[in-house]
């Protein structure tokens, strides 16, 4: 056996011991052979090596850093069989979609300095697409997306954006009252056309608005926690592209240019003729309740409660979403992260309100768990919401919180 470092990886690698979290989570089985979706989780728990089995030989096996693999996917668009092909798919399978709304938005995030079109991870893709109304919210998301790239232009430019623009823009892109797709389903089917600014921006926007229902603010604060999510990273464009896209680890200096997003958008929109609350959004969305955020340290009240909702929207969104620097991560693996390490950092209430409603989301949802195996979400536990109880497809019953060899892996 021997001990490799996470970026020296391989493809094929089989790992020697299971990888335990400091919370006794199994992150990686032992026989587990490294693939793409191995790195990611164990990138994500921050293991810096594992212990690899020599027994193998894996002599043509290409180096498994995801930062060498996660550039914008080359699209195919078959005409013969109405498919979008991401040819660098390891599974090489089609995507269903309509060819001019996904160009179109494709044409969207490239034109942006700071976009990124992510390959695709390999997951099913058959069902979705099929459903009533897939079609309209696509359109309708693409519409919103061209809008709000219009609006950030227009506020950087220091010109005032009325009320009923924001909401227009917001509504547009997700009918909460849609009854095909929940949103955490919708999330999960476009997480792969975002990019760190103006997707996160309406995806934030529509989580702060549930999350605030959720948590029974009234329909006008409702709506004013929207924009707060809209808006709460414009202060991006103002940072170099090639730092905001950068594979791979970020220098001191470009950790501290990307922290400067929050003061820069406070600057942007502070004289402008915005909510309050919403400017202070922006400049309060990465201050975490134990002081460990930026740029002021604040703690606890000194965080304003739309920050606070801002600021666990604006985590679970970019954690679930595909970036520059690596995959897009299962909701249940983030959800876990927030369980383990939120309470210190968030406000209490908010985020297990949160946190349960995520869960009771995806219980319409089949999902799949570490050894491949596909279930339902039957029953939730209280205070271990990413470790549900799961129904098999033959009947049979497994409490994820009581078999720590075994976790969600992916959702259908
Ligand atoms: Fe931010």
């Amino acid at each position: 056996m021997s001990t490799v470092t996470i970026n020296n990886l391989k493809f094929g690698m089989v790992v020697k011991y299971n990888v335990i979290s400091q919370s006794g989570k199994i992150i990686i089985g032992e026989d587990r052979t490294i693939d793409e979706q191995a790195i990611n989780r164990l990138k994500f728990y921050r293991i810096g090596e594992i212990i690899i089995n020599d027994d193998y030989e894996y002599p043509d096996a290409p180096a498994a850093m995801l930062d060498d693999d996660t550039g914008s996917a080359e699209i195919v668009f078959d005409r013969a069989t109405n498919h979008v092909y991401l040819p660098k798919s390891d599974s090489g399978k089609a995507i269903h979609i309509e060819q001019e709304t996904y160009n179109d938005m494709k044409e969207q995030l490239k034109s942006s300095p700071t976009a990124h079109l992510h390959k695709m991870p390999e997951r099913e893709t058959n069902d979705f697409r099929q459903r009533k109304g897939y079609k309209k919210l696509l359109a309708g998301y693409s519409a919103s997306l061209k809008a709000t790239r219009n609006i950030f232009s227009r506020i950087k430019d220091g010109e005032n954006v009325s009320d009923s623009e924001f909401s227009s823009v917001i509504d547009g892109a997700f009918n909460m009252e849609n009854g095909s797709f929940s949103l955490f389903e919708w999330f999960n089917i476009i997480r792969d056309l975002n990019d760190p600014i103006y997707a996160q921006g309406i995806n934030a926007a529509l989580l702060c608005k549930a999350l605030g229902k959720w948590l029974g603010f009234d329909h006008a604060d409702c709506n004013t926690l929207a924009v707060c999510g809209l808006l709460h990273d414009i202060g991006k464009l103002t940072i170099d592209p090639a730092i905001l896209n950068k594979p791979g680890e970020l220098t001191d200096d470009e950790f501290n240019t990307i922290r400067s997003h929050t003061m820069a958008g406070f600057d942007m929109v502070k004289n402008l003729e915005i909510d309050p609350r919403v400017k202070k959004s922006i400049l309060q969305h990465h201050e975490r309740n134990d002081g460990s955020g930026y740029p002021f340290h604040r703690i606890q009240e000194e965080i304003h409660p739309f920050a606070q909702v801002t600021a666990i929207c604006d985590v679970y969104i970019a954690m679930t979403s595909g970036r520059s620097h690596r995959k897009s991560l299962c909701p249940f693996d983030v959800m876990h992260e927030l369980e383990k390490t939120g309470m210190a950092q968030f406000n209490g209430r908010y985020l297990f309100t949160f946190l349960e409603n995520i869960a009771t989301a995806y219980q319409k949802n089949t999902i799949i768990l570490n050894d491949g195996r596909c279930g339902s979400i039957v029953m939730l536990n209280r205070n271990n919401y990413s470790n549900p109880v799961i129904q098999l497809e033959d009947d049979t019953f497994i409490d994820l919180s009581q078999t720590p060899e075994l976790y969600i892996t992916g959702i259908k």
